[in-house]
C-alpha cells in the first residue's frame, strides 16, 4: 500500500506521522515544490522507521514521480488562511495552483483515492474530481469531518462526557455556513440535549467549533493536530475498506435535491473511496441550510468558472 502526500507543511508532517504511526502504508512519499523540506519530512520519519508498527520505504523530494503508483494520495498543497481570511477569501489564490498539482498527480497514479485537504477544501474538491477525471467517489475532501471532530471533542470537554462516544455532525460546507445537526445529537445512542449543563452550554460550543480554525490560527498561524488525525482517518477507512461513515466533502448528485457542488454529509468510505451517501433525518431547518450551504458553495464555483 503506497500513500503520497503532497505538501510537506505543518499539516502534511503531522497527518504524515498520523498515518505511519498508525501503519497504513508500507511505502510513503512526500512531495512539495520545497524539496530539502520534503525530503527532510522524509528522513525525519524514515529515523523514526524503527519504531513504527511496519517497515515503511520512505521518499521525499519536488519530483511528482516519487509519488508513482499511489493508492491514496494526499493533497495539502496551497496557500494557507491568514488571521482574518475566510476559507473561500483562498479560491482564487489556489485553483490554478490546484490544477497544476492535480495534472501532476493524476499523470502519476491514475488509479489512486484522492484525498483533498486543502482550503476550500469543498471547492478544491469539486475542481479535482473535475480536474482528475476520475470517478467522484474517488476524490475525498475532509471537508466537515474536522468540525464534527471539534464539535464532538468541545462537547465532551464541556459535558464532562467520552468525547469519543459523542454522536455530533456537521454538515454542509466546511466554513461559515455548516451545518450542526442538533437533532441528531447522541452520547452511546442516548438524545444529549437531556443531559444537565446542555442547554447552557450549547451556544458557546457551536460558536467555538465554528470558528475552531480561526481562533487557532490567531494564536499559532496554523491548525494541524485535528487535522492530521482526520486525515489519518479517512486514510484508514480507504486502505483497510473498512466502510466506516464520516460526514466528508464528495461531488453531490442528488441528496434531498443537492447537486452539481461537492459538501460534507455522512458517507460510507471504503477502498473505492466513497461509496455510498448516507441520508440523515433533518429537520425542515437544517435541510434549509444545508440548502444554503450548497448555494453558498456553487456560487464560489461559479465565480471561478467550476
Ligand atoms: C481548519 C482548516 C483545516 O479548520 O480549515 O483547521
Amino acid at each position: 500500500m503506497k500513500i503520497s502526500m503532497i505538501g510537506a507543511g505543518r499539516v502534511g508532517a503531522t497527518a504524515a506521522f498520523s498515518v505511519l504511526t498508525q501503519g497504513l502504508c508500507d511505502s510513503f512519499a512526500f512531495v512539495d515544490v520545497l524539496g530539502d523540506l520534503a525530503r527532510g519530512e522524509a528522513l525525519d520519519l524514515l529515523h523514526g522507521v524503527s519504531l513504527l508498527p511496519r517497515q515503511v520505504k520512505m521518499a521525499g523530494g519536488d519530483d511528482y514521480v516519487l509519488s508513482k503508483d499511489s493508492d491514496v494520495v494526499i493533497i495539502t498543497a496551497g496557500i494557507p488562511r491568514q488571521p482574518g481570511e475566510t476559507r473561500l477569501d483562498l479560491l482564487k489564490k489556489n485553483v490554478g495552483l490546484m490544477k497544476d498539482v492535480v495534472a501532476k498527480v493524476v499523470a502519476q497514479s491514475p488509479n489512486a483515492v484522492l484525498i483533498m485537504v486543502s482550503n476550500p477544501v469543498d471547492a478544491l474538491t469539486y475542481l479535482a474530481a473535475r480536474e482528475s477525471k476520475f470517478p467522484t467517489s474517488r476524490v475525498v475532501g475532509t471537508g466537515t469531518l474536522l468540525d464534527s471532530v471539534r464539535f464532538r471533542s468541545f462537547l465532551g470537554d464541556r459535558l464532562g462526557l467520552v468525547s469519543s462516544q459523542v454522536q455530533a455532525y456537521m454538515i454542509g460546507e466546511h466554513g461559515d455556513s455548516m451545518v450542526p445537526v442538533l437533532s441528531q445529537l447522541r452520547v452511546d445512542g442516548i438524545p444529549l440535549t437531556s443531559f444537565p449543563g446542555f442547554a447552557g452550554k450549547i451556544n458557546e460550543i457551536l460558536e467555538r467549533t465554528k470558528n475552531g480554525g480561526a481562533e487557532v490560527i490567531a494564536l499559532k498561524k496554523g491548525t494541524m493536530y485535528p487535522v492530521g488525525l482526520m486525515i489519518a482517518r479517512i486514510a484508514r477507512a480507504i486502505v483497510f475498506d473498512s466502510g466506516e461513515i464520516l460526514p466528508v466533502s464528495t461531488v453531490i448528485d442528488d441528496y434531498y435535491g443537492i447537486r452539481n457542488v461537492a459538501l460534507s454529509v455522512p458517507t460510507r468510505i471504503g477502498r473505492g473511496g466513497a461509496l455510498e451517501r448516507i441520508k440523515l433525518e433533518l429537520s425542515d431547518d437544517e435541510l434549509e441550510k444545508l440548502r444554503k450551504s450548497a448555494q453558498v458553495l456553487r456560487s464560489a464555483l461559479d465565480s471561478v468558472g467550476y
